[in-house]
């Protein structure tokens, strides 16, 4: 590569001679280029260590300039939705600060170099006294200018480009080489990079379907019970407490250990009933009856049947019902019945008083096809991290002594995923824990 630069042209007195380049001048640029191989070397392995392809990108323009003595140096990508355009990535602007230019879209035909390479006529372009521009495209000064595709292996995916607009030294073929060999080690590693951020995308999602599955595994398994054995209990549970009706009616009034034994079974009898009917819940029976509603109305029902509770705790309301909502298809029974679950559940949190922070919006498309969200906040401890990925499960209860039966949050999943939508509960930063329900709204919200 370097015996290209062997020989000199010089001219002198309108004559071209050519003249040998001296031999220390020839081992100096050797040298020099050497070790800007092995610098480009060890970049391409700090660049390796890139969490994401962002930060691949910016630190490929950044060491690009300190490690490799390039000027003002940028990257575009071909646009894959168009492959005639490019897409800026990061580069350096007029002052030398790298700066982030996605908002940078070019025909890759408006440049002859590009459209060049493009063409597979070279792997790289070197001009010289060429306009140098900045990233809106007006011109800031003249100069060389080096094009270099980045290869992934296949296709040409993109670009770098260097000028030498800043410290105007002079570029040359060894620049050009050096450019060429960059890019090609970029480009290599923004594939590997893409392929591993899709790769954790993927697994990511894998893993989220997989929690689903196996949540609703779970759900299935308490249906198959809930159907199997609450027929057969609900049945006993009844004769119970038929029976101590009668006996309650026929006990002497002044026989008050008798009273209280019958309350306290009274009590126990109705406790079971209420798992038996919270199993039967899980049932495909169980249909939804569905009709058009305004969730924040259901919200502010729900609140008044736990109102007692509220108020016993001292807990403060905070509301933030964001305005209209375009309407939901629910079962007003089955989601009142969710809400006071959450609701509750905050509630036994905050025995000393606390805030509820109630929030209701909607969210409009392109992000989402019309979804309406409600958040209930609370001000308590939050759930231990070791709990967290379990509190969905049946009968999983950390107030097993003050009478909960662990089914509140499993009913309200199993509730919110029959209406297609969901439920989420997660710590906030400073204090307490939020839940999140989501659901499809009847129509599509507007931009
Ligand atoms: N807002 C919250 N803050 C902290 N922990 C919570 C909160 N909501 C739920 N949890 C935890 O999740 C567990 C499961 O909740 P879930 O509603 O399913 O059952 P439960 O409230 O214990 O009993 P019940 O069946 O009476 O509802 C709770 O025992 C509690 O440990
Ligand atoms: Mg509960």
């Amino acid at each position: 590569m370097l015996c290209r630069a062997t020989k000199r042209v010089i001219s002198i007195r309108g004559r071209s001679i050519i003249r040998p380049i001296k031999d220390s001048a020839l081992h100096m640029k050797k040298a020099e280029f050497e070790d800007r191989l092995e610098r480009l070397h060890e970049l391409g392995n700090e660049l390796s260590l890139a969490k994401s392809v962002e930060g691949l990108c910016r630190s490929a323009v950044r060491l690009g300039r300190k490690r490799l003595g390039f000027d003002r140096l940028s990257t575009w990508f071909v646009d894959q939705a168009d492959k005639d355009f490019i897409i800026g990535s990061f580069g350096v602007d007029e002052k030398g600060r790298v700066r982030q230019e996605t908002g940078e879209r070019v025909a890759i035909d408006e440049d002859p170099a590009m459209r060049q390479i493009r063409l597979n006529r070279a792997r790289s372009v070197l001009r010289h006294g060429v306009p140098l521009r900045d990233d809106s495209g007006a011109v800031v000064g003249r100069g060389s200018h080096i094009i270099a595709a980045i290869w992934n292996g296949k296709e040409v995916i993109g670009y770098i480009c260097t000028d030498n607009l800043l410290r105007k030294r002079p570029l040359a073929g060894e620049d050009r080489e050096i450019a060429e060999f960059f890019a090609s080690t970029f480009g290599h590693l923004y594939s590997l990079k893409k392929a591993e951020e899709s790769l954790r995308a993927a697994y990511n999602k894998l893993e989220g379907v997989q929690e689903q599955l196996i949540q609703s595994a779970k759900a299935e398994v308490v249906g198959t019970l809930a159907s199997g054995v609450a027929h057969e209990v609900k049945n006993p549970l009844a004769i119970m407490l038929q029976g101590i009706d009668y006996l309650s009616r026929n006990t002497e009034k002044r026989n008050e250990k008798a009273a209280m034994t019958l309350k306290r079974m009274r009590g126990a009898v109705k406790k079971a009933n209420g798992i038996i009917n919270g199993l039967l819940d899980f049932s495909v029976f169980a249909e939804l009856k569905l009709t058009t509603r305004d969730l924040s109305s259901v919200i502010k029902s729900s609140l008044v049947l736990v109102k007692h509770e509220i108020d016993r705790n001292r807990i403060k309301i905070t509301e933030d019902f964001g305005g209209e909502l375009p309407p939901v298809r629910i079962d007003r029974g089955r989601i009142e019945q969710v809400l006071v679950n959450v609701f509750l559940n905050a509630i036994d949190q905050m025995p000393k008083g606390g805030i509820l922070t109630i929030r209701t919006y909607a969210v409009h498309p392109p992000k989402n096809r019309g979804t309406v969200v409600a958040e209930i906040k609370d001000t308590g401890p939050g759930i231990a991290k070791n709990i967290l990925d379990r509190v969905f499960d049946p009968f999983f209860t950390t107030r097993r002594s003050s009478g909960g039966t662990g089914l509140g949050l499993t009913i309200a999943k199993n509730i919110m995923d029959r209406h297609g939508g969901s439920i989420k509960i997660e710590n906030v930063t400073r204090r307490g824990a939020k839940v999140t329900l989501k659901f499809k709204s009847t129509i599509e919200g507007r931009r």
